[in-house]
Parts: C-alpha cells; structure tokens; sequence
C-alpha cells in the first residue's frame, strides 16, 4: 500500500467511507483514524499499530452536542466540556450502547474528546460518524507532531495522511474523569489539574506512574525513543555519562557539552507551551543521530511542565 501525504478533506473522508484508516491533524498529536462505529476499521487500527488490544481507544467526534450521542455525562462533566472542548481535553464517561466493545476494550466507560483543529473538525461533520484515533505511531514509540513523523512510522500501513501542519501543543490530551465529588486526572496535558479545579471547585487527584493503570495506555514504558534516554539532575547525568556522546535536553539552560554531544534547548525565554510542543520532534531528531544516551532536565512541575515530565518519565530507559 503507498502513503500519501495531502490535504484534502474527501480523500480522507473517501478513505475513511471504506473502512480505511487515515492520519488525522489536531492540536495535540497526529492520530491514527478510523470509523468508531466500524469493527473492520477499528480491528485495522490496532493491527497498524501493533497496539495491544486491551488498550482502549479515544472517540473523536465534531461538536459539543455530538457527546450525548454516545454517552451520558453528569452536569459535571458537562460544565467541564465546555470549559475545555474544543480543546487537549478527554472526558471518560458511561458509554452508549452504540459505541462498539473493541473502541473501549470492553469497558463500560468510553473517552471522547473534540480535536481543536480546522481540517480534522471539518472532516468529522463531513463524514458523519465518530473517529477512533490513537496517536498515529508505531505502539510505544514516541508521537508524532507532523505528518512527516507519522510517515516515518506507518509508511506502508495506511493509505492517506492529512497534514494539518506541525501540532500546536505537541503533547497528549488530558484524560479526566468525574468520580463523586472529585475529578480524577488520569493522563497530564495541555488542560491542567488547576484549570480543573477552577473550573468545578472540586479537588483533582492525579493517577499518574501506575503500574496497574486504569486507563490502560498510562504503561510506565512509553514514548520511548531507541536511544536510551535518562532524566534527572543534569549535572549528575552528565558526570555519570561522561565518555558517551550525549543529546542533553533542557528547557532553557545552556549546558557546555563535549564534541560529539548536542545540546538541544526547547525553549530559551521560558515559554513551556514553546517547550511541549518542541519535545517530541526534537526526541524523534535525536533517535536518528549517532548518539549514545540521552538526557533530559527536570522540568518544572507546574501547568504543561507536569505533562512534560511525565513523558520525558515514562520514555526513560528501564534496566531489565
Ligand atoms: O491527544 C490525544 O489524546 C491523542 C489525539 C490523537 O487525540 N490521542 C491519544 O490516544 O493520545 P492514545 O490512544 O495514544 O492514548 C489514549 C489514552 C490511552 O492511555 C488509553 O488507555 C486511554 O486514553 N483510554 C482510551 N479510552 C479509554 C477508556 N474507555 N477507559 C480508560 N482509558 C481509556
Ligand atoms: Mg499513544
């Protein structure tokens, strides 16, 4: 099968008609889309990923008043939709009996989110059924922010990817969940806990670094790059890895590095949003250069910094 990259709403919309799957632009990360309501395309979408199939996937649909269609949300989860939809934002909620058992993995919960993006939107109400889309890489390798990343990891696979241009936050949605009277926050993001918090009054309890997730996808092992990646105290890191030819992320320090090594600062004044969405094509960069290891900064844990570390977190080398 070739790969074609384009821009074009119904040739995306032909494909996805048929079954088929397509990559798809929003704000966060390219995703990997097929029709939710199909079992042909949604069996298509874990086989392209290799994705174990007890990983649930996210419900992509156009508007706020697509939710009810399939799933019931209390007054609370309807005051935060729309707060933060469109937007990096995914509500778990009783799913609908419409939704299909291999969308959810068998969960009577579902994850919907509206992407905040033109052409993926446009797509939606042009098709007329709900998206299924993981983020569009090959399973535990890192996510793709342009439609080149999503080439590199599934040329061959699918037949169209629509390009949107590169991700404008350049991390994962938010996954949040109303639980009684507190909000469960169970995938950091662009939308923060203390957002959640303003917005609802109600206390927000984190569940990130599970090794027995409940939502599936939060494996301590992800987003992973082929170089062994290590993140701490960067003085201490580079002491430890002092003959190895490094790539040293940080956000805004400048580290001297020996040649060899590569520096690479997301975001020289400070800006975290100008980090987050530099993070993951510069890993990808790094993961294509004669390197050893790479290491990464502590980045400070406020606002998108906590959905930074937790990346940077679950990508770190594990010693087996
Ligand atoms: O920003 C995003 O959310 C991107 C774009 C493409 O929308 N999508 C994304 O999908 O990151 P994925 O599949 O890589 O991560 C979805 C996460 C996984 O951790 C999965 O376990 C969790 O959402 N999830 C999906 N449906 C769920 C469900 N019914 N119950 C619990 N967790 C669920
Ligand atoms: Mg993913």
């Amino acid at each position: 099968m070739q790969t074609i990259i384009g821009a074009d709403i119904e040739t995306a919309a032909t494909y996805l008609r048929k079954e088929e799957l397509v990559a798809i632009p929003t704000e966060t990360v390219y995703g990997l889309a097929g029709n939710a309501l199909s079992e042909t395309a949604v069996i298509r979408i874990y086989e392209a990923k290799n994705r174990p199939r007890f990983n649930p996937l996210i419900l992509h649909v156009p508007e706020l008043s697509s939710i009810e269609k399939y799933a019931f949300a209390d007054a609370v989860s309807r005051q935060l939709a729309e707060a933060f939809m469109p937007g990096p934002f995914t509500l778990l909620l009783p799913k609908k009996k419409i939704v299909p058992e291999m969308v959810t993995a068998g969960s009577d919960k579902v994850a919907i989110r509206i992407p905040d993006h033109t052409l993926t939107r446009s797509l939606l109400s042009t098709v007329g059924f709900p998206l299924a889309a993981p983020s569009a890489n090959p399973f535990g390798y890192v996510s793709p922010t342009t439609a080149e990343h999503v080439l590199q990891g599934l040329n061959g696979r699918i037949p169209y990817i629509l390009d949107g241009g590169p991700c404008q936050v350049g991390v994962e949605s938010s996954i949040a969940e109303v639980n009684g009277n507190e909000v469960i926050l169970h995938r950091a993001g662009g939308v923060t806990a203390e957002m959640i918090k303003q917005v609802t009054g109600l206390p927000v309890v984190t569940n990130a670094h599970t090794s027995t997730p409940s939502t599936p996808g939060q494996l301590k092992s992800h987003y992973a790059t082929h170089i062994p990646l290590y993140k701490g105290n960067m003085h201490e890191l580079m002491e430890l890895f002092r003959d190895k030819k490094m790539a040293v992320i940080s956000f805004t320090k400048s580290y001297p590095v020996a040649a060899g090594s590569k520096l690479f600062v997301l975001s020289p004044n400070g800006d975290m949003h100008e980090a987050a969405r530099r993070l993951f094509a510069t890993m990808r960069k790094i993961d294509s250069m004669d390197i050893d290891v790479i290491l990464a900064e502590d980045f400070p844990d406020q606002g998108i910094g906590r959905a930074i570390n937790d990346r940077l977190n679950r990508a770190q080398a594990v010693f087996k």
